[in-house]
């Protein structure tokens, strides 16, 4: 995956001409498309298609006292330690789990760089990006790089909840870059310090949060399942007393099943019964007031909040390796080929369609270009004339391109192209004249 994702120009090592940074990607002109669909699909499904959600973009840099009342400072931190050997620093709990079977297993830990057996204490390591807002660096200008989107729709509770006139259950939803100084970020992009979240706080009143909790555990696992990945590589966990966040009453992963990596099951999404606990600090640590007035029946209370938390990027992960095929199927002679296919839901794919003229003569050319010019107002489209047809269908295939139209010489005739499906490879002739329409109802949005 990590191969055909940099030859495909999906996601590579950042800056790599200069050698790169650790576990820190860039985004190709696919992998970029593929990344917004999933986000796109999941602010369709979390707020669009919902009239008691609504959407807001927090600024990333926010000021100390957030993080002082979110409780991150004092306890956003994983427990570091340092081999006295080659000085290599480590996850204690993932070097416990690895190497012992349990993240709180007792015995001696192994160096995983040299080997030896020369650990110091466990030390708490704070995972949030520090910075500095203006020319001046001192104590009053320090900001922090938000390491989640969720705090957004606490602070700015009150003004949105105000101005869009919404009473409980209803959700503010964000999209973003968060950061964390991850010290052992890795596995491709499922864990790095610079990456994406999509988050959702479902206001609701106290006593309903346990059945609004398995409401959005259920509809979060739908939205993997209804997007292609399947179902047996699904499974929701739910987590032991001792390792709820601070602010968590009760949380379960939405994990999936990363066949064929050092991750096996692994997190997706995590989502969380915050009870009152944000609301309730922000509310204290600055003096607003973040509680909601239920007019009917003249009451003053304190939301209780659910929260999907899923990770665009990580999430991007997961639908790669779902949809990578390789298989065997029968060239124009009879002779089994092997075919690599991304069998990605055609909302997700990076291109919906591409336009590949037969031949690269001059007498194709206008009519491809003008049924190019009629699809790329619809969709995000390709339009392709290099190499012979069957390798612009396999490199069509690798990156997941739902449809192929094909131009030949009997188009400038009747007017009409071929359309290929992906998986099936099934071929039909379409008019020009229908095109939009077939492909409308092959290409749901
Ligand atoms: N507001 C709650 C929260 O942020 P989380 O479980 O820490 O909860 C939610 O993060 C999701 O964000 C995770 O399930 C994962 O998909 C994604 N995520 C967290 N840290 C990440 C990292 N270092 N790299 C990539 N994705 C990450």
């Amino acid at each position: 995956m990590v191969e055909l994702a940099k030859r495909r120009g999906l996601v590579f090592p950042t800056a790599e001409i200069y050698g790169g940074v650790r576990a820190t990607w860039d985004y190709g002109p696919l992998g970029y498309e593929l990344k917004e669909n999933v986000k796109q699909q999941w602010w369709r499904t979390m707020v669009q298609l919902r009239d008691e959600v609504v959407g807001m973009e927090q600024a990333i840099l926010g000021p100390s006292q957030v993080w002082e009342a979110s409780g991150h400072l004092a306890n956003f931190s994983d427990p570091l330690v340092e081999c006295a050997a080659c000085h290599h620093r480590f996850r204690e709990d993932h070097l416990r789990e690895e190497q012992l079977g349990a993240e709180d297993a007792e015995g001696d830990l192994s160096c995983p760089h040299c080997g030896e057996q020369q650990f110091g204490d466990p030390r708490n390591f704070n995972l949030m990006f520090k910075t500095h807002s203006g020319p001046v660096e001192d104590d009053s200008s320090v900001v922090w790089m938000r390491p989640e989107t969720a705090q957004g729709m606490f602070v700015d509770f009150a003004t949105i909840q105000r101005a869009s006139r919404k009473k409980p259950p209803f959700g503010i939803a964000q999209m973003g870059k968060s950061f964390r100084n991850e010290i052992t970020p890795g596995n491709f992009i499922f864990r790095t310090r610079e990456f994406e979240q999509m988050e959702m706080e479902y206001f609701v009143e106290p006593g309903t949060d346990e059945d609004w909790h398995q409401y959005w555990i259920d509809a979060r696992l739908a939205w993997y399942v209804d997007l292609g990945i399947r179902p047996e590589n699904l499974r929701i966990r739910e987590h032991g007393d001792d390792e709820l966040s601070h602010y968590a009453k009760r949380t379960v992963d939405v994990e999936y099943f990363f066949a064929d990596t050092s991750l096996g099951w692994n997190e997706l999404e995590g989502i969380a019964n915050r009870g009152d606990f944000d609301l309730n600090a922000h509310s204290e640590a600055s003096g607003a007031n973040l509680d909601y007035f239920d007019q009917p029946n003249d009451e003053r209370w304190t939301p209780f909040v659910i929260e999907p938390a899923a990770g665009a990027t990580r999430a991007t992960l997961a639908f790669l390796i779902d949809a990578h095929t390789v298989e065997q199927v029968p060239d124009a002679k009879g002779n089994l080929q092997e075919r690599t296919v991304l069998k990605l839901d055609p909302r997700l794919a990076p291109i919906k369609v591409a336009v590949l003229p037969l031949s690269k003569k001059d007498e194709l050319r206008p009519t491809a270009r003008e049924v190019f010019d009629l699809l790329k107002v619809e969709w995000m489209c390709d339009y392709d004339e290099t190499q012979s047809i069957g390798r612009r269908y396999r490199r069509h295939d690798e990156i997941g391109t739902p449809f192929c139209v094909t131009v030949d010489f009997d188009t400038i005739e009747d007017r009409a192209v071929t359309v290929r499906d992906r998986d099936t490879m099934e071929q039909v002739r379409v008019p020009i004249d229908e095109l939009v329409s077939h492909l409308r109802d092959r290409l749901p949005r």
